[in-house]
């Protein structure tokens, strides 16, 4: 009884949907124009406008930017008033009967996805989708070095990639190890890391980040690998850090006798 009364509801909704539809297109009164797909780099900006056509005697009573993914309206202007997410990376501004522009800065992953402008007017109801594609990208790039290996990281990461090494001209990527976030982090980005055995060769080793998806290098560092120390270069590191932990103990203890 319940179920058939759903059913009831969904097709009266459908019907009234579709003469919402067919009654604005027969009177071709507004229409709303969008970019169908917006590609950009994570870490770029971008905007996406929703623009109104000119149409004589045309009053907006509701218009918004709703993100599919989540359906979150992140913007939404009506007679009485104007709902802005908080976001500061998320920002729209309306031009009163003429557009809603969505500015999206700071592009994560996790915008991919379809954004719908949705109008409500005097005039008619209009739906249009814009889809915004993420490419590759990456963020900040660090190495170190010791003298067992080398290493490189990169943060930031979309999609996820790999770590190919050279040495003069040789694929040496066998001798390393790479490790990855295995889960994105809320932005929907990666950290990548590997390292290299070397074997001594005090020379600049090239790290580059593999892209499998586009089958691209997005970018690669030179690292420089220290002359291996004849002799046990382990057990000196080990001293070293023996005599700072013993030093800052001992202040520690000095500390507590002067207070
Ligand atoms: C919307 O209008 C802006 C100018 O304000 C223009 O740059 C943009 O290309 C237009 N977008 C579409 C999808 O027509
Ligand atoms: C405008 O939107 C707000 C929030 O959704 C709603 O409470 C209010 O009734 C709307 N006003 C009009 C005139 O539609
Ligand atoms: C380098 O070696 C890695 C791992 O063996 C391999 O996946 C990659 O395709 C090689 N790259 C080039 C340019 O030879
Ligand atoms: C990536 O590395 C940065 C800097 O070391 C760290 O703050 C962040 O939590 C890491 N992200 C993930 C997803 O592991
Ligand atoms: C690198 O790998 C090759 C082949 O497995 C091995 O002969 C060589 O000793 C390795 N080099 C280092 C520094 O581990
Ligand atoms: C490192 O190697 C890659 C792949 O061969 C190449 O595209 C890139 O230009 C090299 N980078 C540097 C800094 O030499």
């Amino acid at each position: 009884m319940l179920k058939k009364k759903n059913v009831d509801m969904e097709v009266f909704i459908l019907a009234f949907l579709w003469l919402v539809v067919v009654a604005s297109a027969a009177n071709g009164l507004v229409d709303l124009e969008v970019k169908a797909l917006v590609r950009a780099p994570c870490h770029s900006s971008v905007t996406l406008h929703c623009n109104i056509s000119h149409v004589e005697g045309l009053e907006v009573e509701e218009i918004s930017w709703i993100r599919m993914n989540d359906l979150e309206t992140l913007c939404m202007v009506n007679r009485t008033e104007e709902k802005k997410c908080d976001s500061h990376r998320i920002k729209c501004s309306y031009t009163p009967q003429a557009q809603l522009s969505l500015t999206i800065s700071h592009l994560w992953p996790t915008d991919q996805g379809q954004h719908v402008c949705k109008l409500k007017s005097n005039k008619g109801v209009r739906n249009m989708i814009s889809t915004v594609e993420v490419q590759e990208c990456y963020g900040k790039v660090e190495t170190d070095a010791s003298s067992s290996g080398i290493a490189c990281h990169f943060h930031g990461v979309h999609p996820l990639g790999k770590v190919h090494w050279f040495h003069h001209g040789k694929n040496v990527t066998f001798n390393s190890t790479t490790s990855n976030s295995n889960k994105p982090n809320h932005k929907g980005m990666y950290n990548v890391s590997s390292t290299l055995l070397t074997d001594g060769d005090s020379s600049y080793y090239n790290c580059s980040l593999w892209i499998p998806n586009t089958r691209t290098y997005l970018t690669s560092t030179l690292v420089h690998a220290p002359k291996k120390v004849k002799g046990n270069a382990g057990q000196n590191e080990a001293f070293v850090s023996a005599l700072i932990v013993g030093l800052g103990w001992f202040l520690v203890q000095a500390r507590v006798l002067i207070l």
